[in-house]
């Protein structure tokens, strides 16, 4: 069966919650030791404004939900409906990068292209509306995907805001699609 992909939707929440938390737990050992792991909770999660805003993702596989993520045309970076020092504002398409937020695969289904379904259509969108290049924070379990999409790493920073500091990659990538 091929990968599909759709909006999202606030029927999803529940489906998507557990999924991310699988995700958060199981895809980022090997980048980050389990204190690190638990103090990126505070920093990663579903932020339900893309879903209103119609620019968040599911992707399913055969019937079930592999994952998801999106693009925001708003400033917030990165973080969860439950993370501090958001900013809903709107971005200016003519000079501000949007953003790429929220990407999590299920562990069962990971390495199967759901990362990269996503951002393909994040691009498309962006495009559409506009956006001439992507900007993201990225964690170190999601660098590789990013790196392997065009995104280079422009910053190294470490948010200490849930505790044992956890290291993460600010990167860009301008768009090269034509909108469709
Ligand atoms: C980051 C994440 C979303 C990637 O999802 P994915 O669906 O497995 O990614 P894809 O299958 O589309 O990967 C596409 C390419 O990215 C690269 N890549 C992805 N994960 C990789 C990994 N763990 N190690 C090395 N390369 C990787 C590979 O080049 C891969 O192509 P290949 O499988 O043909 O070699 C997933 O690992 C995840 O949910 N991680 C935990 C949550 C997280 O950190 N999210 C990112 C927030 S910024």
């Amino acid at each position: 069966m091929a990968l599909t992909s759709r909006l999202a939707r606030r029927e999803d929440v529940p489906t998507l919650l557990p999924l991310i938390a699988a995700a958060i737990e199981e895809l980022q050992k090997g980048f980050l030791d389990a204190a690190q792991i638990e103090s990126s909770r505070s920093i990663m999660g579903i932020d339900g404004q893309l879903i209103d805003d119609g620019t968040y993702f599911v992707v399913e596989l055969d019937g079930q939900v592999a994952g998801c993520g999106g693009w925001s045309r708003r400033a917030t970076l990165y973080g969860g409906d439950h993370s501090s020092g958001r900013d809903p504002a709107l971005l200016d398409p003519r000079k501000d990068p949007a953003k790429v937020r929220a990407m999590y695969t299920h562990p069962s289904f990971a390495r199967r292209g759901v990362g990269r379904l996503i951002l393909a259509r994040c691009e498309a969108a962006a495009a559409a509306e506009g956006f001439a290049s992507l900007e993201l924070m990225a964690t170190l379990s999601g660098r590789a995907l990013y790196e392997a999409v065009g995104f280079v790493p422009i910053e190294h920073v470490e948010d200490p805001t849930g505790g044992t500091p956890v290291p993460l990659v600010r990167m860009r990538k301008p768009i090269l699609a034509a909108a469709s």
